[in-house]
């Protein structure tokens, strides 16, 4: 980056922030660099102008919805054009019809369309629809989806997220259960409850844990035939991970400690001497 780069005003305005806005930042990201640019002003096309005045080419587009390029004449004619004819309203208005005719028509897989305002209400809306088609609770995820509870990872006091919203909680009819999942250097603890019982926990992260493996539990057998309840909660407690590693294994830790942050549960597949009772 060229020396001339100034951030001055970008700073200035993040500081301001920190009074204002919660978490500072209207968007997910968060400032990744000491200088980098994080207010920008003006955008057109491909590029972007910070209110220091420097100049930027979006790779990103966005992070995808700008693919025709910032203020494209075409579509804030259109923009305008309808917001001197028509306002916001509860009620429809006909181009819902034509936009979802158009996307129909683009999208293979498509017979309707519904239209949502955030990433986060989307992704939610495609788990309520998954689970009333096919009758079953569980979604597997990887990634970033919105910040909603169900998205978030672990719990614990101070989060705000709920354990009910995490907690994977399965009912069989059958004598014993048990599940498949990944260790790894990011893995953490669970605590498993059988029709309710006491809390059991497990450390899905021990002195092996460098490298990924797959791993297995038995968490209850020998059951009364019948209807069982298995809830799993992630525990948000973090724990010397470097203490529990072998000794031969704790240079790794030292070198990567980063790779080690994570408390996550990587459930793989649930092994049950039953079956599955969908609800
Ligand atoms: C894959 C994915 N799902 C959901 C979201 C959440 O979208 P929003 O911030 O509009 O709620 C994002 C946002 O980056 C995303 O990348």
């Amino acid at each position: 980056m060229p020396a001339a780069y100034s951030f001055t005003d970008s700073k200035a305005l993040w500081a301001e922030a920190q009074q204002l806005i919660a978490g500072g930042s209207q968007g997910t990201r968060q400032p990744e660099a000491e200088e980098a640019p994080i207010y920008f002003e003006r955008a057109k096309g491909c590029r972007m102008w910070d209110v220091d005045g420097n100049e930027f080419i979006d790779l990103l587009c966005s992070i995808g919805p700008i693919l025709l390029g910032y203020a494209y004449d075409r579509v804030d004619d259109a923009v305008r054009a309808i917001m001197e004819t028509s306002f916001q309203s509860s009620m429809n208005h006909p181009i819902q019809l034509e936009l979802a005719r158009i996307l129909i028509d683009y999208v293979p897989c498509a017979e309707r369309v519904r239209f949502l305002k955030t990433g986060t209400e989307a992704t939610q809306a495609a788990v309520r629809l998954a689970r009333q088609i096919t009758g079953r609770a569980h979604v597997a995820r990887h990634g970033y989806h919105g910040w909603a509870d169900m998205f978030k990872r672990g719990c614990g006091i101070g989060t705000g997220v709920h354990h009910g919203s995490w907690d994977t909680v399965y009912e069989f009819d059958g004598t014993a259960a048990g599940f498949y999942d990944l260790l790894g250097p990011d893995c953490g603890g669970i605590s498993v409850a059988v029709d309710g019982g006491r809390e059991t926990g497990y450390r899905r992260f021990d002195a092996y844990c460098t490298y990924r493996r797959i791993g297995g539990y038995e968490v209850a057998s020998g059951l009364s035939t019948g209807r069982h309840t298995v809830t799993v909660t992630v525990d948000s407690a973090s724990f010397d991970k470097r203490a529990i590693l072998f000794e031969h294994n704790r240079p790794d830790y030292d070198e990567h400690p980063d790779r080690y942050d994570g408390l996550w549960w990587y459930l793989g597949g649930i092994l049950l001497n039953g079956h599955e009772v969908n609800r």
